[in-house]
């Protein structure tokens, strides 16, 4: 396993996170069962990833639960970089969540504390005030956001946020043009979340026949006509990986974890051949022709998407 700094901070995380929101079994991911997704986190730990993202909102509290209670075996907790979520609310509220997340996390701080989604409605730096205050009271490590625009990120950057957690991959391109740039320029670490476009970049789409279903059926990159689109572009991720001699989903994370600025793509697994799998992404290298053909065929499915969209077409108003 690799391992980076995370941004201006003193925490060194792998180069893969392992992300929890499948965990939870809800919202349209499949009937998770806890045991395996214990025994997932554990393992995942064993291989080297130390850094894990969950969130308050995962199934009410049930993957930050179920983090927790993997970590609790032996000296797994100190050894683990934990990101969590929370929604921007009224910044009185912030602080019960927190603690009520801790309680359910069995710890008594997290690594890394980040706004899940920011609320137009609501007032950004009194929230991010209340963000630095669970730092100073050394209940949260650090302090990031996720899903916010340049403007947000702007306004965050007063606040030292150390990591932006953006929806990115070969097909889902909206933090290019400023906020990678923005973040780059600021020392602000960046990790992706749906990283393999919820399987569509890993083959199952592209060279099998799977259907859409569960969680993917809200998914704007799996309705047509941009499916089709998509397919033909992860059809030329499989083609560059049989070439190189890896498979498709670790040619789309290598992808990322060559773009400069990206410190840590997440994933999330349901089977530990996938983790294997993903992992091997640290060992692949793709030339700078490989990484332009697939950065301009995932682009082409960008380009059909509103700009300011986000993948499960929802955001907060
Ligand atoms: N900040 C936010 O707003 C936000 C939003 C979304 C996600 N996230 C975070 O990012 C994490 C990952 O995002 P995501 O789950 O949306 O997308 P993802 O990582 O692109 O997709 C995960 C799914 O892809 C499949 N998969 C993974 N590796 C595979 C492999 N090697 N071969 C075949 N299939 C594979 C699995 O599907 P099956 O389960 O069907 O096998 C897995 O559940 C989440 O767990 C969460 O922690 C954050």
């Amino acid at each position: 396993m690799d391992y980076l700094q995370l941004g201006d901070s003193d925490l060194q995380v792998s180069r893969l996170c392992l992300g929890t929101w499948n965990m939870a079994g809800q919202e349209g991911w499949g009937p998770e069962n806890d045991k395996t997704s214990i025994d997932l986190i554990r393992r995942a730990q064993d291989s080297g990833c130390n850094f894990f993202d969950t969130a308050h909102g995962y199934g009410k509290g049930r993957a930050e639960a179920l983090l927790g209670k993997a970590l609790a075996q032996d000296d797994r907790r100190e050894r683990a970089v934990i990101a969590t979520k929370v929604m921007q609310c009224p910044p009185p509220r912030l602080e019960g969540q927190l603690d009520a997340a801790l309680r359910r996390l069995r710890t008594d701080y997290v690594d890394l504390y980040l706004v899940h989604w920011p609320w137009p409605r609501g007032d950004l730096r009194a929230f991010m005030d209340k963000m630095s205050e669970m730092k100073q009271k050394e209940k949260a490590r650090q302090i990031g956001v996720s899903n916010f625009n340049l403007q947000e990120m702007e306004v965050a950057a007063e606040y030292g946020v150390v990591c932006l957690q953006a929806p990115y991959n070969v097909l889902w391109r909206q933090i290019e043009d400023d906020i990678l740039p923005f973040c780059r320029e600021n020392g602000i670490a960046v990790t992706s979340y749906s990283s393999l476009a919820q399987g569509l970049l890993t083959g199952r789409f592209s060279r099998g026949s799977e259907q859409r279903a569960g969680i993917r059926n809200k998914n704007v990159l799996f309705d047509e006509p941009v499916f089709t689109k998509a397919r033909e572009a992860a059809a030329v991720v499989d083609a560059v990986a049989d070439e190189i001699g890896c498979t498709s989903s670790q040619a789309a994370l290598a992808w990322l974890l060559q773009t400069e600025g990206m410190v840590a793509p997440i994933v999330g697994i349901s089977k530990w051949g996938q983790w294997q799998d993903n992992l091997g992404a640290l060992d692949v290298r793709l030339s700078d022709a490989e990484y332009r053909r697939i950065s301009e065929a995932g682009m082409q499915v960008w380009e059909m998407l509103p700009a300011d969209g986000s993948m499960w077409g929802w955001k907060p108003r």
